[in-house]
């Protein structure tokens, strides 16, 4: 398959494409920056979709930078990003003559209300409480196609733990120097998955035509609250984890409503995923992290 990734040279995007190349398919990014084996949003725009089997949307303002504020600015960057982006490869799949088979788009788990008793699934409702919640209506929505010449599918992606990037790298360093532990109270859950096994998903949901509609990207095991995965670490690393990061110190650092994402969970189910037939690398939280420190 030709496979076009949308900001697939971030963090899960290398991942995937790794993954495709290795299962014998041809990777074409689109980026903001021209290079080698990628074309540019603009030249999406303006040339329409090039020739492709199936496309996939990563493209986004990273939320979680602890360098920018919270302020309305950043959250136009972090809710445009996504939606122009989305929007750009829906329209040019819409208008193609050709049009792929499969159009894949990963959001995100803060869909789901965060709740200490809520199990969700793919059906559960959600989508309409906060800001991040919002976004993922419009996001999902900006990628809804007319018509069904096209499988879509839709990711809702719990924190992705992989080596070299995501939430794990910016944890390891306060961990290996023995500083680690829960954040707030730590009885929020803390829904992950392996970076592996995300992009084993996504693969899936590229290839196989019997996969459609909404997947929880979230291992079978990550019911996991946020102390049981500080102590995971800590255990793996061999060290104690046992020092909290308090709540006014995340506020103070991400801004009160982005800190929500850190400091409040929801317990999320792959229920449909699980009934894709997806067979999970890292089920297992420990096995997950021992294969991210080694
Ligand atoms: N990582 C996680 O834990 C996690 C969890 C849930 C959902 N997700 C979602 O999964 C997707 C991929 O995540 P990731 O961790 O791979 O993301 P990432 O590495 O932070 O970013 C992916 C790519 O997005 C593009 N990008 C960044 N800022 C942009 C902007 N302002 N406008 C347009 N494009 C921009 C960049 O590509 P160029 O520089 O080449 O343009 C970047 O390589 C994102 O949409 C993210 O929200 C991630």
């Amino acid at each position: 398959m030709r496979v076009l990734v949308g900001g697939g040279t971030g963090f899960v995007g290398t991942a995937l494409t790794q993954l495709l190349k290795a299962r014998g398919h041809e990777v074409t990014l689109v980026s903001r920056k021209p290079g080698p084996g990628r074309i540019t949003w603009e030249e999406l725009t303006s040339s329409g979709l090039p020739p492709c089997d199936a496309a996939v949307n990563l493209a986004g303002e990273n939320i979680l930078n602890p360098l920018r504020r919270w302020n309305e600015a950043f959250q136009k960057e972090v809710l445009n990003s996504r939606l122009t982006t989305t929007q750009i490869l829906t329209q040019a799949i819409t208008k193609a003559q050709q049009p792929p088979q499969a159009w894949v788009l990963v959001t995100g788990v803060a869909y789901y209300q965060p709740s200490l008793t809520a199990e969700y699934d793919e059906d559960s409702p959600g989508g309409n409480f906060d800001f991040f919640s919002n976004l993922v209506t419009k996001w999902e929505a900006a990628a809804r196609l007319p018509g069904n010449a096209t499988r879509q599918v839709v990711v809702r992606s719990g924190v992705v733990l992989g080596r070299g990037g995501g939430a794990i790298s910016h944890m390891l360093l306060p961990f290996r120097l023995g500083l680690g532990g829960p954040i707030g109270s730590g009885q929020q859950f803390f829904p992950w998955i392996h970076i592996g096994d995300l992009a084993g998903i996504l693969t899936l949901a590229l290839e196989a035509n019997h996969v459609q509609g909404v997947l929880n990207g979230v291992a079978p095991a990550s019911t996991t609250t946020n102390a049981e995965f500080a102590q995971s670490l800590g255990a793996v690393l061999g060290r104690p984890a046992f020092i909290p990061l308090p709540s006014p110190v995340v506020q103070a650092v991400f801004g009160k409503d982005r800190a929500i994402m850190l400091l409040e969970g929801q317990k999320v189910v792959p229920r449909r995923t699980l009934a894709s037939g997806y067979k999970y690398s890292f089920p297992e939280l420990r096995a997950a992290l021992q294969e991210i420190v080694a």
